[in-house]
């Protein structure tokens, strides 16, 4: 079910072509987060290639978000999993087959879940280092020569997890960490090739996996606890992709942007 629909477009402060004739990269753009970025892009012009593990799941996507505007194109990949290069390379190449090019990567597959580190196994950390860090490396890799030769954009999900230290996350946060200084180290090294790196960092976002796993029903509300006084949404995330996507933020490089409602200033929710 796509949570972004025509109004996007008319209600906000985006023209509606902004990104007529760009095509973006996504991957984990069958799950929550990562899907609204995309709709967001397509919804104002651009096509986009959708990647993830689960065959149907992507497709079924894929199929979803393209009906949000008529002509828009968005194929979906499935039995891509960012740990393997080779799967990405291949996905790189039959996305520039079906849409021609790629000007925009959002690295977003991750994995998640709780444990605290005397359950947590060698292999449950690897599992998510190899998903969320070594897989936004492989996705940057895979795409490169379609960055370079487009001056493309970089967009890395990340979290705040990582600004203090959050007990069960200890995996995540420190893939995240990671992911932090690959964009920072990126946009460094890349800036001069005209290509830009940059990540957001989702704060607590209603309605998500992530939320889900992190924050179960029944739990203490968690509202009153962020600065300003509600959970984030998709929308927020969609938003702050197209301005950081935008001709707005072409001189926006090496930034970690916080949507987050504050929280982490007050040490988010411990
Ligand atoms: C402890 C666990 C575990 C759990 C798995 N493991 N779940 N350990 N608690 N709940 C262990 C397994 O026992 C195994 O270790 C190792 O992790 C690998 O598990 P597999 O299932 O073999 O791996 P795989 O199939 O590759 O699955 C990867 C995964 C899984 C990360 C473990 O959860 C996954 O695929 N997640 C993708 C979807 C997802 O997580 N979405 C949420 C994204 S939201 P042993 O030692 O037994 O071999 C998000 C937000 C982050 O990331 C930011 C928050 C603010």
């Amino acid at each position: 079910m796509s949570t972004l629909d025509q109004s996007f477009v008319t209600n906000s402060s985006w023209k509606p072509d902004l990104f007529k004739g760009k095509v973006v990269f996504v991957t984990g753009g069958a799950g929550t987060i990562c899907r609204v970025q995309t709709e967001a892009l397509v919804l104002l012009g651009a096509n986009a290639a959708i990647l993830g593990r689960n065959p149907e799941k992507t497709v079924k996507a894929a199929k979803e978000i393209e009906a949000l505007r008529p002509g828009a194109k968005v194929i979906g990949l499935g039995n891509v999993d960012v740990r393997d290069v080779n799967s990405l390379v291949k996905a790189a190449e039959a996305t520039v087959n079906e849409l021609g090019r790629i000007d925009f990567v959002i690295a977003g597959a991750a994995g998640n879940f709780l444990s605290d580190f005397n359950h947590l196994s060698s292999n449950a950390f690897k599992s998510v280092i190899s998903i969320d860090l070594l897989g936004s490396y492989n996705t940057v890799k895979a795409t490169f020569d379609q960055l370079r030769k487009n001056k493309g954009a970089i967009l890395f999900v990340s979290a705040t997890l990582h600004y203090y230290g959050v007990p069960f996350q200890l995996h995540v946060g420190a893939a995240k960490a990671g992911v932090d200084a690959l964009s920072n180290a990126l946009a460094v090294e890349l800036g001069p090739l005209g290509i830009r790196s940059n990540c957001i960092a989702p704060g607590m976002i209603g309605g998500t996996e992530g939320f889900s796993r992190l924050a179960p029903p029944g739990g203490v509300p968690l509202e009153n606890k962020i600065p300003l006084q509600r959970l984030g949404s998709t929308r927020d995330i969609a938003e702050a992709t197209v301005y950081l996507f935008s001709p707005a933020a072409s001189y926006v490089s090496g930034e970690i942007h916080v949507v987050d409602g504050a929280a982490w200033h007050i040490g988010g929710f411990m």
